[in-house]
């Protein structure tokens, strides 16, 4: 594979937060890992693992201390006009903006690549309708259900038609059969616009579910194990890898209990 050919390099990447009193907190230590144009990848690890903290140095809202990070061969952090136009982000809770309605929220991203009113709305509105809310365009946040407002923010993000997508949990917050019906959604639009996808979860079945690679983080955030998933896997080879996942984050207990003075 050629170095044009990954959308995604993390190299030995670090960072550190500052504690209140001057020490430093390592969240993410010596990270490295690549995505190729195209991928999905589940990014998998116990809560507080420094999932986020990676996903936000994706995303360009953060600096590492240590370490590159590269987005088609770009520094997010520093380039972030030019990464915000190629790149939708669902987060855990939708952030959606209370004032605007959920056809003005979903036209957010094309307003801000400047595209003409009438052109981002004619967009926002196939896009309510792809995601079965065709008759809620005028509806503001507070008048929608958690799954409705995960939805408009779905289809937010995929309204800029973006190369990379970046999701961090957005299906947890819900209920599981909203949850799950969301999944199967968003898996099916993920393949067809093809964009490179890095989705952020805490659940094993999720992860299974969503990734074609699976990614396992342990604290703090470095990859500890790789396992392929999605449907191509067949159940055998699958009951085997949901094994060495559990034993990869297993691990970390011990680890953690092996560190008590
Ligand atoms: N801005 C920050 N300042 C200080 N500590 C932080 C900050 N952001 C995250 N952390 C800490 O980093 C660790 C990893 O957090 P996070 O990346 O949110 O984990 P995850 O998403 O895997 O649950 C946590 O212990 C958290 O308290
Ligand atoms: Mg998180």
């Amino acid at each position: 594979m050629s170095a044009t050919d990954l959308e995604i390099v993390f190299d030995r990447v670090n960072k550190s937060f500052e504690r209140p009193g001057g020490s430093a907190f390592e969240a993410v230590r010596d990270l490295s890992f690549t995505v190729a144009r195209g991928d999905l990848v589940a990014v998998l690890g116990k809560t507080g693992c420094g999932k986020s903290t990676m996903f936000n140095l994706l995303a360009g809202l953060i600096q590492p201390s240590a370490g590159t990070v590269r987005v088609q061969g770009r520094n997010p952090y520093r380039d972030f006009d030019w990464f915000r136009s190629k790149v939708g982000i669902v987060f855990q809770n939708d952030r959606l903006m209370p004032w605007r309605s959920a056809l003005e929220n979903i036209a957010l991203g094309l307003e801000i690549n400047k595209m003409p009113r009438a052109e981002r709305e004619a967009i926002a509105a196939r896009w309510l309708d792809r995601l079965g809310l065709s008759g809620h365009a005028q509806d503001y946040p507070h008048a929608l259900s958690g799954g409705m407002r995960q939805r408009v923010s779905i289809a937010r993000a995929f309204a800029v038609k973006p190369d990379i997508l970046l999701a961090d949990e957005p299906f947890s917050a819900l209920d599981e059969v909203t949850g799950n019906a969301l999944r199967a959604e968003f898996l099916d639009l993920v393949r067809d616009t093809g964009a490179t996808s890095i989705f952020i979860t805490h659940s094993i079945d999720e992860a299974l579910q969503l990734g074609r690679r699976i990614l396992v983080f342990r604290r703090p955030a470095r990859l500890v194990y790789t396992a392929a998933g999605g449907n191509d896997v067949a159940s055998a080879a699958r009951a085997k890898i949901r094994a060495e996942i559990l034993r990869a984050l297993a691990d970390e207990a011990l680890e953690e209990r092996e560190t008590i003075p």
